[in-house]
């Protein structure tokens, strides 16, 4: 009798640095006859979920999309829900993240954002800033060209020259400053757009959209996203054979 062949090993490529856009809460909700609010609940949990299977696959770095600044434009009932779930993520979730070896990082502006909440996202980052076995970063009022904007106000409240001006500089005022761009960023929900997500960041990463509403976005999902990611092929520009 021939061998049973075995199935073939799936190659997974663990990047350094994976960035998630988590789209399609409201969709999911909908598909169910749920409000909103119970699409993004159910978000949250997932991102429970992503982070610990991220940490088992070796994943250091992870940045996730979760309010932008545009998101203030929907309706008030919405934006106050997101806040909530925001600080009730913080009271519930903390103590095992830190445990974890979480290290909690925000990229985006506070100061918009109740005292209470500033206090509350203070105190995480405070609390997890020596922990390394993952980098969380939770892109919370975030928006790409706000970014680039405080990045240069910066750079010209420092009176920085305009030759000393260069991508190094500004790189070191973004708020991701230290950490490595991301190779990889993840679209759930089937939008093919950047929606102001890292917009300089991502100048060279790959990107893979999915179908999956995020809070359908399991394991098997990502293992597939890095697996389809193991099979690119990264050029930044270069010819791969300069003989040819
Ligand atoms: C992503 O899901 C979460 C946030 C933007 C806060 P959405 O709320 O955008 O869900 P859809 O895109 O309406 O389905
Ligand atoms: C991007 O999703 C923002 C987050 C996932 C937090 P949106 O749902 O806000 O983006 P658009 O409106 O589809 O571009
Ligand atoms: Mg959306």
């Amino acid at each position: 009798m021939p061998k049973k062949r075995s199935p073939e090993k799936r190659e997974l490529r663990i990047p350094a640095h994976l960035a998630i856009i988590m789209d399609g809460n409201g969709r999911w909700a909908r598909s169910r006859g749920l409000p909103r609010q119970a699409g993004h609940r159910a978000g949250t949990e997932n991102l429970r979920r992503t982070i610990k299977a991220c940490g088992d696959l070796g994943i250091k770095i992870l940045t996730v999309y979760a309010f932008s600044t545009e998101n203030w434009g929907r309706p008030d009932r919405e934006v106050k829900g997101l806040m909530n779930i925001l600080a009730d993520v913080i009271d519930r979730e903390l103590s095992e993240l830190h445990a974890n070896g979480v290290r909690l990082r925000h990229i985006g502006e506070l100061k918009q954002l109740s005292s209470k909440l500033q206090d509350k996202v203070r105190g995480a980052i405070e609390l997890t800033k020596e922990n390394r076995a993952l980098t969380l970063n939770v892109a919370w009022n975030y928006g790409g060209r706000q970014e680039i904007v405080h990045a240069i106000r910066e750079i010209v409240k420092a009176g920085v020259k305009p030759e000393e001006v260069d991508e190094a500089l500004i790189e070191q005022h973004l708020y991701t400053a230290g950490l490595p761009d991301p190779d990889l960023i993840i679209r759930t929900s089937g939008e093919l757009r950047f929606s102001n997500y890292l917009i300089w960041q991502g100048a060279y990463s790959e990107y893979y959209v999915t179908p999956t509403y995020w809070p359908d976005f399991d394991r098997a999902e990502l293992e597939k996203a890095l697996e389809n990611f193991g099979q690119r092929e990264r050029r930044f520009g270069l010819v791969l054979n300069p003989s040819d």
